[in-house]
C-alpha cells in the first residue's frame, strides 16, 4: 500500500508505477536522506512535537538502516517509488506506529531538496580535491621543464618561443579558476531548505536553524516556495562540472596532438594507450580522447537541466524528479576523468629535443629581432618591415634568422649587427620574456610557486 494512499480508491497502475519510480537512481541518496531523516526527528523530539523517547527510537532504527544499506543488506521497492518512501517504510517496517511520527512538518518536497544539496555539496568537494590532485601534478611537470623550449602556437602556427612549463602553467590557472568556482559555488549552496514543507512551511513549531547546524549548513533558506522549487545549486554545479570539462578537453586535444608523429612533443606511456587490432604500429592516446568526447555528455547535463527548469511555475513540479540523472551522470564523468587524465600526464615522457627543433624552425624568433632593431633605434613598424623582409628571403633559400650571415642581414638593413645572432637566440628570446606572468624560467617559478601555495591553503583545511 502506497504511503500517500489515503484519498485513492483504485491501485496505481503498474505502467504508472514503473513510470513514477525514481527509486533505480536516487537509491544514491540513502545517505543524505538518512542524516537529514535523523536531524528532523531529534529536532521534533527537542521540539516536543513528538515524544524524546520516540524521536530516540526513530534515530536508532535510521542509523541502522544506514548501515545495512552500506552493508547491501537491503533491497529497495519500486512500489514505495523514491529513496524517500522506501527508507520510510522499512522505518516503520521495522519500528512500527512511531515509524509514521518522522514525517510530521515535513513533504518529500523539501526532503528532496535538502538531499540532493546534500549530495551535491559533498560530490563537488571530491571534484575539488582530484583538481588540486592534478594541479600538483602540472607543477611537478613544470618543475622538470621550468628550461624545456617549446613552440608557443597562435592559429596553430609558431608564434613565440615558450616553454613547456609555461604551456602547462597555462592549464594550471584555468584549473585554479575551476576550484575558486566552485568554492564560490558552495557559499550560496550552502542554506539549508528543510521546514519549508511542501511550500509554505508548516504550523508546527519546527526550529530550522538546529537542523541547518546539525547538517553542517551555516544558513536556512529564506523563502519555502523558492526552497522547495529550486535547483540553481545543481545547475551551478553542472557548469562548474562543465567549465572543468572544457579545460581537460582542450588540454587533450594538445595532447592527442603533441604525441601525433607530426609533433612528437610528448609520449604517453604503454599504460595509458592503446593499440589498434589491425595496425600493428599503433599506440592511441584513447584517455585524451574519451575526455574530449565525454565533454559533450557533461555539457548535455547543464543543458538537461536548464531545460527541465525552464517555465516552470512555483513551486514543486513532478517535471523536477527528472534532475537528477543529469547531475549524477555528469559527477560521475568528471570523477572517471580527473583522475585517469591525472596519472595519463604523470606517467608521460616529455621529448624535449623534438620541441626545441619545431621552436628553432618556425621564426618564433621574428619578433624578437624585430624588437632588437626597435632598442638600436628604428621604429616598431620599420623593423617589422625589416623583418619580414628577412623571413621571406630565408623561405625562398631555405634559411633560419639563425642562419643568415651577417652580411645577408646587413643588406636588408646597415642597423644589424653581429649581437643580432645572441639577441635572436632561443635562450635570450626566453630570458627576455620575464615580465610576471611571462615564460622566462624565474617567471614560471613564480607561478609554480603561487600554485603550490594555493594547493598547500586548501589541503591544510
Ligand atoms: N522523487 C521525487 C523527486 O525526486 C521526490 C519529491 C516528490 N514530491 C511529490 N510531491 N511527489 O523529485
Amino acid at each position: 500500500m502506497k504511503l500517500w494512499s489515503g484519498r485513492f480508491s483504485k491501485d496505481t497502475d503498474k505502467l504508472v508505477n514503473e513510470f513514477n519510480a525514481s527509486i533505480d537512481f536516487d537509491s544514491r541518496l540513502y545517505r543524505e536522506d538518512i542524516l537529514g531523516s535523523i536531524a528532523h526527528a531529534s529536532m521534533l523530539g527537542i521540539q516536543g512535537i513528538i515524544e524524546p523517547f520516540e524521536a530516540l527510537k526513530i534515530t536508532k532504527s535510521l542509523e541502522e538502516i544506514l548501515e545495512d544499506i552500506e552493508a547491501g543488506n537491503i533491497q529497495f521497492s519500486k512500489d514505495n517509488e523514491d529513496i524517500h518512501m522506501n527508507i520510510e517504510s522499512i522505518l516503520t517496517l521495522r519500528i512500527g506506529e512511531t515509524g509514521k511520527r518522522l514525517h510530521t512538518a515535513r513533504s518529500r518536497n523539501d526532503q528532496v531538496a535538502l538531499d540532493f544539496r546534500m549530495y551535491v555539496i559533498k560530490e563537488l568537494g571530491e571534484v575539488r580535491l582530484l583538481i588540486l590532485d592534478l594541479i600538483d601534478v602540472l607543477c611537478t611537470i613544470s618543475k622538470e621543464n621550468i628550461n624545456t623550449i617549446m613552440p608557443g602556437y597562435t592559429h596553430l602556427q609558431r608564434a613565440q618561443p615558450i616553454t613547456f612549463a609555461h604551456h602547462l602553467m597555462a592549464y594550471v590557472s584555468m584549473l585554479k579558476r575551476d576550484v575558486t568556482r566552485i568554492e564560490d559555488a558552495l557559499v550560496r549552496i550552502d542554506e539549508m531548505p528543510l521546514g519549508s514543507g511542501a511550500l509554505a512551511t508548516t504550523t508546527y513549531p519546527i526550529d530550522r536553524q538546529s537542523v541547518a547546524k546539525k547538517l553542517g549548513f551555516s544558513k536556512i533558506t529564506e523563502n519555502s516556495l523558492d526552497s522547495v522549487s529550486d535547483r540553481d545549486f545543481a545547475l551551478e554545479a553542472l557548469f562548474c562540472l562543465s567549465a572543468i570539462m572544457m579545460h581537460l578537453s582542450r588540454f587533450s586535444e594538445e595532447i592527442i596532438l603533441w604525441c601525433s608523429w607530426e609533433f612528437r612533443f610528448i609520449e604517453l606511456s604503454d599504460s595509458y594507450t592503446t593499440g589498434s587490432s589491425i595496425m600493428p604500429q599503433k599506440k592511441n592516446p584513447d584517455v585524451a580522447e574519451l575526455v574530449r568526447g565525454k565533454t559533450g555528455r557533461v555539457y548535455g547535463s547543464l543543458i538537461t537541466l536548464l531545460t527541465l527548469m525552464k517555465g516552470l511555475p512555483l513551486a514543486y513540479n513532478k517535471d523536477m524528479q527528472e534532475d537528477k540523472e543529469p547531475v549524477f551522470d555528469a559527477f560521475d564523468t568528471v570523477k572517471a576523468s580527473l583522475p585517469v587524465f591525472t596519472a595519463m600526464l604523470s606517467t608521460m615522457s616529455v621529448k624535449s629535443e623534438n620541441m626545441r627543433s619545431a621552436a628553432a624552425g618556425g621564426f618564433i624568433n621574428a619578433t624578437d629581432c624585430a624588437d632588437y632593431l626597435v632598442k638600436k633605434g628604428l621604429p616598431f613598424r620599420e623593423a617589422y618591415t625589416i623583418v619580414g623582409r628577412l623571413v621571406s628571403q630565408c623561405i625562398t633559400n631555405d634559411k633560419t634568422l639563425e642562419n643568415l650571415s651577417i652580411d645577408e642581414y646587413k643588406a636588408v638593413s646597415p642597423v644589424f649587427d653581429t649581437d643580432v645572432y645572441d639577441y635572436i637566440s632561443l635562450e635570450t628570446c626566453l630570458a627576455n620574456r620575464k615580465v610576471p606572468g611571462g615564460p622566462a624560467p624565474e617567471s614560471v617559478l613564480i607561478q609554480i610557486n603561487s600554485a603550490k601555495d594555493f594547493i598547500k591553503e586548501r589541503k591544510i583545511k
